[in-house]
């Protein structure tokens, strides 16, 4: 009995796994009921008075010498896995989920849409490819105005003529064809102009503009409303002024600014004026809504429009709206630790 037992003992020493197969072959010849330790127990019953202690002790000494090396070659399979599965250590935090973060021009679209959803405007959208009478026709632009030129506009076929908007105003057109008024309707958008990229212009960017149609809509309204709108864009204290502009659309027409934070003291912002152009405005020309179909006799209307990268600018003093199109995760990543 002995003598197997250093036989075994020899075996195991030299005993070396390379799978689990091999290791549960392993436990089957050894360790399971039917293996060999066992058998040597049985064995050992027998094994005559005088000889017990040290047959024993030797059995012992196997027993302790296969469990250990089942169970360090098991450690050590395991291991193995678990590193060739790419995780080295199960026990260890998960990487965090990165989120990301709203672009600022989302941030400022969706300030500018809650302000006026919170006064009854609704939204509408349309398409970015608009043909000339979305555009301008329905507009009241002239068949020569400057804006239907190649340096303006980026053309996508000459006949029929079809555009990439230039303004949102597109959308104004395709609400007025198709909703009775009393309209009330902002048109958040993409919009395209050939312009040479700078820090101040960009061929591509973002408009919100809104439009009121009902009866007896006034100036005044329109003025107590982009009060309304600059108060709780920039703040209780603004202020705002309406100086007279043109546009085909609208007439009176007018471009509102809004006052600038260092009162006037001076800053780079407003160039020391004390104002800040924000946006477009006027009362609907009474061409455009009979180009419409509504009946300028009945009703009347304001609109107004304006750039979201200009307001995103005054509002984050930025000074470079090349910035919101780089996409410098960098820059991106500062309004959302701003708590937007
Ligand atoms: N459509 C004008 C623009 O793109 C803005 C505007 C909208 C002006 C409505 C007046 C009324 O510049």
């Amino acid at each position: 009995m002995l003598d197997n037992i250093n036989k075994i003992k020899e075996e195991v020493s030299k005993f070396k796994a390379a799978t689990h197969v091999e290791l549960e072959e392993f436990r089957l010849k050894y360790l399971s009921k039917k293996g060999e330790l066992n058998a040597l127990f049985d064995e050992f019953k027998s094994v005559a008075g005088e000889q017990k202690r040290e047959a024993g002790q030797k059995l012992n000494e196997l027993k302790n010498l296969l469990t250990e090396t089942f169970e360090n070659w098991k450690a050590t399979l395991d291991d193995r896995a678990v590193s060739a599965s790419g995780i080295d250590d199960l026990s260890r935090p998960g990487d965090a989920i990165d989120t990301g973060s709203r672009h600022p021009i989302s941030i400022i679209r969706k300030e500018i849409c809650d302000i006026f959803s919170r006064i009854g405007f609704a939204i509408a959208e349309g398409p970015e490819i608009e043909d000339d009478w979305h555009v301008f026709s329905a507009l009241n632009f002239p068949k020569e105005h400057p804006a239907r030129d190649m340096q303006d506009t980026f053309f996508i076929s000459k006949d029929p003529e079809i555009v990439l908007r230039t303004h949102t105003s597109s959308v104004q057109v395709r609400v007025m064809e198709t909703t009775k008024p009393p309209i009330r309707m902002i048109m958040p958008g993409r919009v395209f102009r050939n312009e040479a990229i700078s820090a101040r212009a960009h061929c591509i960017f973002h408009q919100v503009e809104g439009l009121y149609i009902a009866e007896n809509v006034s100036f005044a309204g329109m003025k107590q409303t982009l009060m309304y709108f600059a108060k709780e864009m920039f703040g209780e204290k603004s202020k705002i002024r309406l100086r007279p502009s043109f546009f085909p659309f609208t007439e009176p027409s007018a471009e509102m600014d809004v006052s600038c934070t260092c009162e006037g003291k001076g800053c780079g912002m407003c160039k020391s004026t004390g104002w800040l152009e924000i946006m477009g405005c006027g009362m609907v020309h009474p061409n455009v809504l009979e180009n419409c179909g509504i009946d300028p006799q009945k009703y009347s209307g304001y609109a107004f429009g304006m750039g979201i990268e200009r307001i995103a600018c005054l509002k984050f003093k930025i000074k470079d709206i090349r910035m919101f199109f780089e996409n410098d995760v960098r820059f991106i990543k500062q309004f959302a630790a701003a708590g937007y």
